[in-house]
């Protein structure tokens, strides 16, 4: 590996641990992710215990609480800790405006997120994150793992040439792709959001730099043309796929929640699990305009 991307591991794996009073932390990996221990989230956080996971959360970008038996409006108390809640793109008829039901059996021909992504960049602004609460997982006990990719440390770990090139553009992320990808178009009543946002954003709360583009919402870069747009497009997803480095993946039990920075983090839920069943809900939370 080059020396640069070496550094940028480096830079991660040597900062300084940092102490929790009121839970325990267990990094998934060195560099993405972490398990909490010694939090009931059917209850109210005291000041300190949402001081800390919020510090957690901004170091370890993916959280995992196992155990939690938490109903609907644990799970929105719980988010609404982080900002408003974000409402579902689509809601289904009756169903909860912030709550989307994430499921799938063996009537199953597609499920949500299977293929790297971040939720929503098509948005003018983008949600913060996503906390899914997993009920049931496929019954033969290891399938339907999600895994999450850092996307600062793939932005870190390109030349500093091929940054300060991507520093300087921008790309068209659009809400018609999924669909289109699916072979169908957009339902009718759905107002297709279609934004610009730079390639590279700076995360709002810590300000590190981050690679901001994916595969099922970014369309091209404007400033490049089509053939050199597709070229870098694929280049960075590959290396996003391709480097395992960049990983964390979550073995789900029944009763765990995860909690993604979908700001920085790109995630793949894994259907490995066909004709099994898997269901869950999701909620996420208000993020802002990414900012270069
Ligand atoms: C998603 O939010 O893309 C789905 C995540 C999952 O099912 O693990």
């Amino acid at each position: 590996m080059e020396q640069f991307a070496l550094d940028a591991v480096e830079r991660v794996t040597t900062r300084p641990a940092e102490t929790y009073d009121s839970f325990t932390v267990d990094p998934l990996t060195p560099l993405l992710g972490a398990e909490i221990a010694g939090l009931d989230l059917s209850r109210e956080l005291s000041p300190q215990q949402e001081k800390e996971i919020k510090q957690a959360f901004l170091t370890h970008h993916v959280l995992v609480f196992r155990d939690q038996h938490l109903t609907p409006d644990d799970h929105k108390r719980f988010a609404g800790l982080f900002g408003p809640l974000h409402p579902v793109a689509l809601p289904a008829e009756d169903a909860d405006p912030y709550i989307l039901e994430i499921s799938a059996d063996k009537n199953s021909r597609e499920v949500a997120g299977n293929g790297w992504h971040a939720d929503g960049t098509a948005d003018p602004e983008p949600s913060l994150g996503s906390m899914l609460h997993l009920t049931r997982v496929p019954e033969v006990g290891s399938g339907g793992d999600t895994l999450f990719a850092n996307m600062h440390l793939a932005f870190d770990m390109l030349s500093p040439a091929l940054k300060t090139f991507l520093r300087g553009l921008t790309a068209v992320h659009d809400g018609a792709r999924p669909w289109l990808a699916q072979g169908q178009m957009p339902p009718a009543e759905y107002d297709v959001p279609r934004n610009e946002h730079p390639v590279v954003v700076r995360h709002p709360d810590t300000g590190r730099e981050l690679l901001f583009v994916n595969g099922p919402y970014t369309s091209h870069i404007p400033q490049l043309s089509a053939a050199e747009s597709a070229a870098l497009l694929t280049m960075l997803y590959e290396h996003i796929a391709r480097t395992p480095l960049l990983h964390c993946r979550v073995r789900w039990q029944p009763e765990t929640l995860v909690f993604w920075d979908n700001r920085c983090v790109q995630h793949h839920a894994v259907w490995d699990y066909y004709p099994h069943s898997r269901h869950g809900r999701r909620i996420a939370i208000d993020g802002t305009r990414p900012q270069a």
